[in-house]
């Protein structure tokens, strides 16, 4: 599918999803909401994909929100048509893995985005902020709850009431962002990382990301009860009869999704 306001590739079961509004910095506008819904289900549902990467420019990975187009909308207009609720719902329904590779701004819904992957490799130009409250508003699509999440109560605090944006070095070290690196090597490393995960069973990938989300969720007796019962599940797939043979043969597994 050709869309306006990304670009879309796919090679070695990895798909690149690139978003592409650089007279924006990427501002997420509605047409770029809609396609990157789209393109993530495509993606989920394609027997060519086993993992994502979701991309912006050197400059910015999103700067938020559009702001042109939220600033003249109503109460009435936000709650009646519960303005990015549909978004954040049907990016954290996607069951494959995805990662967010980050160069320069992921600001507001940017960053609230980046949250909604599975992980967040940056490049060490990234720069990551809630500064909503410079607009009037609070965060709206996680930048809250997500971020209280992965980088605790009081850096939160501290970015969603001053504003401020956090360098790539101590988003790592607050746990926002797995890996950091040199910008040039931002999209060899996240594509070596999805290839890595291509490589595995999809079946197992999914689980993973399903039970690690669960501990979001559920205090920890219940997850880990979620998890045993995952764990256990697996033994009905060729692919754990598969992977453990590979490797008492000192094998490469083949996995088959099955
Ligand atoms: N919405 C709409 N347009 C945006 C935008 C946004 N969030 N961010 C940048 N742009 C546009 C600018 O208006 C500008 O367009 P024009 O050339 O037509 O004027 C263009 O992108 C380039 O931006 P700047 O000239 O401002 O670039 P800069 O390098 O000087 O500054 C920046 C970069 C610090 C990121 C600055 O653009 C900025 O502060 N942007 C807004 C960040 C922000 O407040 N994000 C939160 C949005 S609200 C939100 O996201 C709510 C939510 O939780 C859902």
């Amino acid at each position: 599918m050709a869309f306006e306001t990304l670009n879309v590739d796919i090679q070695d079961h990895v798909c690149t999803i690139k978003l592409n509004r650089p007279e924006a910095l990427n501002a997420l506008n509605s047409v770029l909401v809609r396609e990157l819904c789209e393109a993530l289900e495509e993606a989920d549902a394609s027997d060519k994909v086993r993992c994502i990467i979701l991309t912006g420019s050197e400059k910015a990975f999103a700067a938020g929100a559009d702001i042109k187009e939220m600033s003249e909308l109503t109460y009435v207009e936000v709650f009646a048509s519960n303005l990015f609720a549909s978004a954040n719902d049907r990016i954290a329904a996607i069951r494959k893995p995805i990662i967010a590779a980050v160069a320069g701004y992921a600001l507001g819904g940017g960053c609230e985005l980046a949250m909604l992957c599975d992980f967040i490799i940056a490049a060490d130009n990234a720069k990551f902020g809630q500064p909503e409250i410079n607009l009037g508003v609070t965060a709206g699509i996680g930048g809250t709850q997500r971020l209280t999440r992965f980088v605790g109560k009081s850096k939160s605090m501290d970015m969603n009431l001053t504003g401020r944006f956090m360098t790539a070095e101590e988003a790592e070290r607050s746990g926002l962002v797995s890996r950091v690196v040199p910008a040039k090597k931002l999209m060899e490393e996240a594509t070596g990382a999805a290839q890595k995960i291509a490589e595995k069973s999809l079946l197992t990938a999914m689980a993973v990301k399903e039970a690690v989300n669960r501990s979001y969720e559920l205090p920890l007796n219940e997850g880990l009860l979620f998890e045993r019962r995952v764990f256990h599940s697996m033994f009905a797939t060729e692919d754990q009869k598969e992977g453990m043979a590979a490797f008492l043969e000192k094998r490469e597994a083949q996995f088959r999704d099955k």
